[in-house]
């Protein structure tokens, strides 16, 4: 059996070997994992053994965030546009979360990490939702950082319910039109209890949103890395942390 050493022994060592505790640390950072099958391709290997490496640049991200008192990391993990790829390689994706909690979920618990998901949960596979939700589960009293997993998520598919949802709480409760408002529209989104994400980071190279957090990435200060993600390592995360704190965000004022 292999010893897992956790990264930090508990919650109060973790604090206080915490480097960042100024405002420059993002509170939420939301990140677009792509390059995965670039990344095998280049080494001749199937595209799915790069979703699979994948899973150790995940928990390397993580810990680095746990260190540097991220709130908040979302992971654009399933799109609702990946149902398009070849079934064996969405079945292969589909199991990562499992085999992702099977392997880090007593080291997550044991640094205080709580796991949260957004996405319609409901349309994938059994054994997918049964582990995500047995995780939420195992680490709902925990308050160090949320590790959101962003499954089956596609933020148009998100704003088209948020908006039936709201129409029809609002027929119900003879609400005018003039009385829907920004936090309003906010309440009714999977995120409604996360703050917005201050940060985004894509690897791979490329440079767009693909239908991710729309809404919420209104004032985000992105980072693009050419990285294929399973490459993208502690190092890169804080070359992403640093060019944040150069940054001046002035949400459109002076
Ligand atoms: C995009 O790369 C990546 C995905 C669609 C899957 C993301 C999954 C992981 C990173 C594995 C970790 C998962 C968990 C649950 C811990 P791509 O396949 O589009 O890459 P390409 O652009 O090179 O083809």
């Amino acid at each position: 059996m292999v010893m897992k050493i956790p990264f930090f022994n508990s919650y109060k060592q973790m604090n206080e070997a915490t480097q960042f505790h100024d405002d420059h640390v993002p509170e939420h950072i939301a990140i677009i994992m792509d390059g995965n099958g670039r990344w095998a391709k280049k080494r001749g290997l199937p595209r799915v053994a790069g979703h699979k490496e994948g899973i150790s640049a995940v928990i390397k991200i993580v810990k680095a965030a746990v260190k540097c008192n991220v709130k908040v990391l979302t992971l654009y993990t399933f799109s609702t546009e990946n149902w398009k790829r070849p079934k064996s390689e969405v079945d292969t994706i589909l199991r990562l979360p499992k085999e992702f909690l099977h392997l880090y979920l007593p080291e997550l618990i044991s640094n205080n990490v709580r796991i949260e998901a957004i996405g319609d949960m409901e349309n994938l596979p059994s054994h997918t939702q049964e582990a995500i939700q047995y995780a939420i589960n195992r680490t709902r009293d925990n308050d160090g950082l949320v590790l959101n997993f962003a499954l089956n998520y596609g933020s148009r598919h998100e704003l088209l319910n948020a908006m039936k949802a709201m129409l029809k709480d609002m027929n119900e409760a003879k609400l005018s039109p003039d009385e829907l408002d920004e936090q309003m529209v906010s309440r009714y989104l999977y995120t409604s209890n996360l703050p917005e994400p201050d940060l985004l980071i894509r690897t791979g190279g490329e440079r767009r949103l693909s239908n991710f957090l729309l809404w919420q990435l209104a004032y985000t200060e992105f980072w693009f890395s050419d990285v294929f993600w399973p490459d993208f390592s502690e190092k890169e995360f804080m070359e992403a942390l640093e060019d944040y704190r150069q940054r001046k965000r002035r949400y459109g004022g002076l």
